[in-house]
């Protein structure tokens, strides 16, 4: 076997990839033993790096093209009614997902999914989210904005098998998140117990087409480093099914960044530039094509395309992207 002097994470740039091509290649995650992978375990060459590029069906990208739906397109906002219920049910359960082709990654997750679900609500609906905890170990969920302390989520731990109702009046408008506050805090977070939760303005935002990307990344070896990293789960999901949008309306993208372990982490589009409002609770902006965020920073970007064609965006940490942080807008008339 040849000697490649690469790192276990090296070695998983090069091969992550090409793991698709491995039948029943199950990697052996959580395991402080895990199996130290090389190029040529992936049968493949360590100086192809050209998968950073590729577009569409070969891209080695978990999953179907609407698995994500649910994740990417929040639900609609609705208008200032103060006082209006918003309620919400979520089950914390341990999960086993796909994280790129055939690696499996033992979430903990919030309704099955990594991140959990959107939770959105306009400034002053009575927001109310029921939480059970069905998985394994004590969470909570710790919710970002304004709310009395005993809604924060992080004094009453909730046990496995019990329930906890976290009610507040949902303030102030921006783009915010939310995650488990058990402890060791940064295991409940990397596993994947965290998710987008948008506030919407009383006054409200002028009609766009809207997205919600979480950036995060997975530890598969167990070693305090991620190997993978994504937005809203799957590792270059975005590259493989390009999200579509129309050239002549604005788009909106909540972005958050819950990426444990690196100090931080980054958006980046080519060919067009972008006004990021840094947690979305004023109107003011900055205007440029990268912005980066610290873990739990998270702001609002938009963009008008100037042209239809295919635009890149990804981390621009390039170890991030070629980790499987990179996608595609199709921009279409
Ligand atoms: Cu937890
Ligand atoms: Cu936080």
């Amino acid at each position: 076997m040849p000697n490649f002097p690469l790192t276990r994470r090296q070695a998983l740039a090069l091969s992550a990839p090409l793991l698709a091509a491995l039948p029943a290649f199950k990697y052996a995650v959580g395991e402080a033993a895990a199996q130290e992978l090389t190029p040529a375990d992936a049968g493949l060459d360590p100086h192809d790096h050209t998968h950073a590029a590729h577009i569409g069906a070969e891209v080695p990208a978990p999953g179907g093209p609407n698995d994500l739906d649910d994740l990417l397109y929040p639900p609609a906002a609705t208008p200032h009614e103060p006082g209006r219920l918003k309620e919400y049910d979520i089950i914390a359960v341990d999960k086993e997902i796909e994280i790129a082709p055939g690696v499996f990654f033992p979430a903990w997750t919030y309704n099955g999914t990594v991140p959990g679900p959107i939770i959105r609500a306009t400034e002053d609906d009575l927001l109310r989210v029921n939480f059970t905890n069905g998985g394994s170990h004590p969470h909570t969920i710790h919710f970002h904005g304004i709310h009395p302390t005993n809604m924060d989520g992080v004094f009453e731990v909730v046990d496995v098998g019990e329930s906890f109702t976290y009610e507040f009046p949902a303030k102030p408008w921006g783009c915010h998140l939310y995650h488990c506050h058990s402890t060791p805090l940064k295991k409940h977070i990397h596993k994947g117990l965290y998710g987008a939760f948008i506030i919407d303005p009383p006054e409200p935002r002028p009609p766009a087409q809207e997205l919600v990307m979480v950036m995060n990344g997975f530890d598969t070896d167990a070693d305090g480093g991620n190997n993978f990293y994504t937005v809203n789960g799957k590792s270059f999901y975005y590259a493989k099914y390009p999200i579509i949008v129309k050239r002549s309306e604005m788009v909106r993208v909540y972005l958050a960044n819950l990426t444990e372990f690196d100090l931080i982490n980054s958006f980046h589009l080519h060919a067009d530039m972008f006004r990021f409002y840094r947690t979305g609770s004023t109107l003011d902006y900055e205007f440029t094509d990268t912005v980066m965020l610290c873990q739990g920073e998270r702001g609002i970007l938009e963009i008008e395309f100037e042209h239809t064609g295919i635009y890149m965006f990804h981390a621009h940490q390039s170890e991030f992207a070629e980790l499987g942080w990179m996608g595609f807008f199709n921009v279409v008339e």
